[in-house]
């Protein structure tokens, strides 16, 4: 991976005035909020499976306006969703109050966490890969705040291919172009190379499961969507 050379303070200044100006709005999309019971029921699902039955302590990279975080909270685990856009933090921490979930939002770089080592039983992240300058070491950073034994699982999705308006819809949706080249992860990863990557962190029993139900997504998927799990030694 290529390090990046403007500072991260430039790029994360972009990205934090990006999505603070997208915050608002960002529930519209289909998948950037739960808009039917099956979609519901069946983030709900994927999500049960992966952190299990037991209570557990869970941190939400990029957590948005709550998506994974207020999922994982009805199903009764302790979350911190944590973001870099103080709007998107002011979003969630309202849908967590209107729906009676007792969540808690912080703002704060995932890049570097605030948390004791070994404090988490399960990191999650979804559709946040892409947009950190920093990868490479921000898995290690994940890998740190997990317990022994603990998981790490992104929702990613692959390039969205090479077709003229597929590379128009990467340009208008993100409006990140100026910045591509200094995220290594921009336009989505196959998993492979992403699991490559918790390999290379350090994660191991490294697997990706298909997540092409058209139920999650509401929209007809033409790139891979999956979710990449990796565990801390113990
Ligand atoms: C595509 S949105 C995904 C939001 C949410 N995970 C979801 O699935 O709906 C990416 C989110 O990552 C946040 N983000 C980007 N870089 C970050 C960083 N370095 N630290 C914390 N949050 C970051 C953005 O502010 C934005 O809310």
């Amino acid at each position: 991976m290529s390090e990046s050379r403007l500072p991260s303070t430039v790029i994360k200044d972009f990205v934090k005035d990006y999505w603070s100006g997208r915050a608002d709005t960002f529930d519209e999309s289909p998948n950037h909020h739960w808009h039917d019971e099956f979609q519901h029921q069946a983030w709900l699902d994927v999500l049960g499976d992966i952190a299990g039955e037991e209570r557990i302590s869970v941190l939400d990279l990029g957590s948005g306006t709550g998506f994974l975080s207020l999922l994982l909270a009805e199903l009764g685990h302790f979350v911190t969703g944590t973001d870099i856009s103080p709007q998107m933090v002011l979003n969630a921490e309202r849908k967590a109050e209107e729906g009676g979930r007792d969540t808690r939002f912080r703002l704060g770089d995932i890049e570097e966490l605030p948390d004791a080592d070994n404090t988490y039983d399960l990191v999650v992240g979804r559709h946040v890969i892409w947009t950190i300058p920093n990868p490479d070491l921000a898995l290690k950073e994940w890998l740190r705040v997990l317990r022994p034994g603990g998981k790490l699982a992104l929702f990613e999705f692959a390039g969205r291919g090479g077709t003229e308006s597929d590379t128009e819809q990467k340009r208008t949706i993100n409006g990140y172009e100026e910045f591509a080249e200094y995220l290594p992860f921009y336009g989505g990863s196959e998993s492979e190379r992403l699991m490559e990557a918790y390999e290379e962190a350090g994660f191991t029993s490294v697997m990706a499961r298909s997540l092409m139900d058209e139920t999650l997504w509401r929209i007809p998927m033409t790139n891979e969507r999956y979710v990449a799990i990796g565990r801390k030694p113990e």
